[in-house]
């Protein structure tokens, strides 16, 4: 089965997690190596999950046996502000988002700015599944399968100028829907912001889906970025404008606190937070360990840095946190 056929799988065939973990496992043993997945077939077992997770990164030879986390823990266990501070409130609250129609507004130095609704920002970028950690700042992480696009390839459709060194999001701030906007935990709306390399590199990605079901609204619905080498809060939710800028942004958490939350949040074990150490986390995968999941330890870039540490060369991790 190809990574095409199974995007166009309807949401009924993929409902149930197990199956699809055990049908994403065949697919990765596909994708890594024939052999392996004669292998299962004959066998009529599961082959181990060598899953891969983008034609880049197979290439390089990058493979995951590490479990999927459930569809429940995605989707109960989540930081998404506007709907409240506890992990429990977004899946609880965020049904009052209205995520059709949903228009995002590109702007600043690019040659096409312009208000485009989402499937037509979609449009010019061929749909992909993407299996990605990640990493949360407050120390759990989680290994999810996510339907999206490239970020690259929804951003060159706006022709970015030789001016546009930054990208910044903003998420919807609308009273009505998001609850949580009463309470001035944040400087409303949520803001994010990458460099333009970060925001063209392969790995970085526009999430509409996950376990092959449209993103539900505490993940972010209908579009919510991914940027896998960076801590969670990077991973800004239901986002409604993208701005190509000359100069920095702002980012929701840097205004907040800016000692503890820099720019550029690459996950990094060996710079604590300040009143936490990064140097493990806690993988929230399998059944019933959330709070007491495996410690495992920290990889730099969240695992990532083979392909994204160059990004970086030459630069101060610990100054530029
Ligand atoms: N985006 C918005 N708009 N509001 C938020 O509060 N929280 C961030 C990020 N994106 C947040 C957000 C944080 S801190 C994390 S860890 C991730 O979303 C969590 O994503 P998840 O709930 O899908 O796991």
């Amino acid at each position: 089965m190809s990574k095409r056929q199974l995007f166009k799988l309807p949401s009924s065939a993929v409902t149930d997690e197990t199956v699809y973990r055990a049908r994403r496992r065949l697919l990765g043993a596909f994708a890594v190596s024939p052999m392996l997945s004669l292998a299962g077939c004959a066998d009529a077992e599961v082959p181990p999950s060598t899953v891969v997770v983008t034609p880049e990164q197979a290439r390089s030879g990058f493979r995951t046996r590490e479990p999927l986390t459930r569809y429940e823990d995605v989707t109960s266990y989540n930081n998404f502000y506007e709907f409240g501070t506890d992990k429990s409130d977004p899946s609880r609250a965020a049904k009052t988002l209205r995520t059709s129609p949903w228009n995002v507004a590109v702007s600043g130095e690019c040659a096409k700015p312009g208000t485009v609704g989402l499937e037509d920002l979609l449009r010019a970028a061929t749909p992909e599944e993407r299996i990605y950690r990640l990493r949360c700042v407050e120390g759990w992480s989680m290994v999810i399968p996510w339907q999206g696009v490239p970020l690259s390839a929804v951003l060159k459709r706006f022709e970015p100028t030789s001016k546009a060194k930054y990208v910044a999001f903003t998420t919807l701030a609308d009273r009505a829907q998001m609850p949580g906007i009463r309470y001035r935990s944040i400087d409303w709306p949520y803001r994010e912001g990458l460099r333009i390399d970060e925001a063209m590199h392969p790995l970085a990605f526009l999430a509409t889906g996950l376990y092959g079901k449209p993103l539900p609204q505490q993940n972010g619905a209908p579009l919510r970025l991914v940027v896998p080498w960076k801590y969670g809060f990077k991973s800004i939710k239901s986002i409604v404008e993208i701005r190509f800028t000359e100069r920095m942004p702002p980012t929701a958490w840097n205004r907040l606190q800016p000692g503890e939350y820099g720019f550029y949040s690459n996950v990094n074990p060996d710079v604590d937070h300040p009143r936490w150490s990064q140097k493990t986390e806690r993988r929230i995968a399998g059944t019933g360990n959330r709070l007491f999941a495996e410690r495992i330890p920290t990889l730099p870039f969240n695992g990532y840095g083979e392909q994204v540490a160059a990004l970086y060369a030459g630069m101060d991790l610990k100054k530029w946190y």
